[in-house]
């Protein structure tokens, strides 16, 4: 199965991509996680990614898209993957249709994890990552309302998506997402 999680900085993608991957086998391919370790390592991408990420800002489709459609070639990912942080724009969701496409391949199902901002901002205090200062923080909500939020509405008349309350206890949530994916489950069987 082909998942993308959707939601804003700090609700849950990589807490449920975690549980997911034990649920489904599929590797978790979270861009962000991809963008830290192209960081470290100094490469010529990281550093130029780097300069968007301490900003708030995105990083430019040439890096993200090589990256992603590298990454969904390697035969590990031939039975599906979860898809955390990527697509984030209009134009990475249909770059990502026509690399599928031309595999035969397609996404399955979309789930967007629903958070209030007080608590989004509650978590990012509490967690402390390189990018959770308040302000850098700020600008990754707007990015992710201004050019990710579009999304939902492009998966969602295709009939693709489940939008999940992703408020409780991370077991709780996890509860709702595994229901998602019986229903993408069942969606697929009858196709
Ligand atoms: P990315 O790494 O994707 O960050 P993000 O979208 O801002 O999301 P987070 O990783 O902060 O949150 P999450 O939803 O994964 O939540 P988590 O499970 O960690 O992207 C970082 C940057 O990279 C971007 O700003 C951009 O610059 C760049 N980038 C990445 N992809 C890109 C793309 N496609 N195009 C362009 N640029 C891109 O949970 C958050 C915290 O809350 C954790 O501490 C967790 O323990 C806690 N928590 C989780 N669930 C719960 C719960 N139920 N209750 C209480 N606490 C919880
Ligand atoms: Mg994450």
């Amino acid at each position: 199965m082909r998942l993308i999680l959707i939601g804003p900085p700090g609700a849950g993608k990589g807490t449920q991509c975690q549980r997911l991957v034990e649920l489904l086998r599929v590797p978790h391919l979270s861009t962000g996680e991809m963008l830290r370790a192209e960081v470290r390592s100094a490469t010529t991408a990281g550093r130029e990614a780097a300069r968007f990420m301490d900003q708030g800002q995105l990083v430019p489709d040439p890096i993200i898209v090589g990256m992603v459609s590298r990454r969904l070639q390697a035969p590990d990912c031939r039975g599906g993957c979860l898809l955390d942080g990527f697509p984030r724009t209009l134009h990475q969701a249909e770059t990502l249709d026509d690399l599928l496409e031309r595999r035969a391949m397609s996404v399955d199902g979309v789930i967007e994890l629903a958070v209030p901002r007080d608590e989004l901002v509650r978590r990012m205090l509490a967690r402390g990552r390189e990018d959770d200062d308040p302000e850098i923080f700020a600008k990754r909500i707007s990015s992710f309302e201004v050019q990710t939020a579009p999304l939902l509405d492009y998966y969602g008349r295709q009939g693709k998506l489940a939008s999940i309350d992703g408020l409780g206890t991370a077991d709780e949530i996890f509860e709702r997402v595994r229901a998602a994916v019986r229903r993408f489950d069942r969606t697929l069987r009858g196709r």
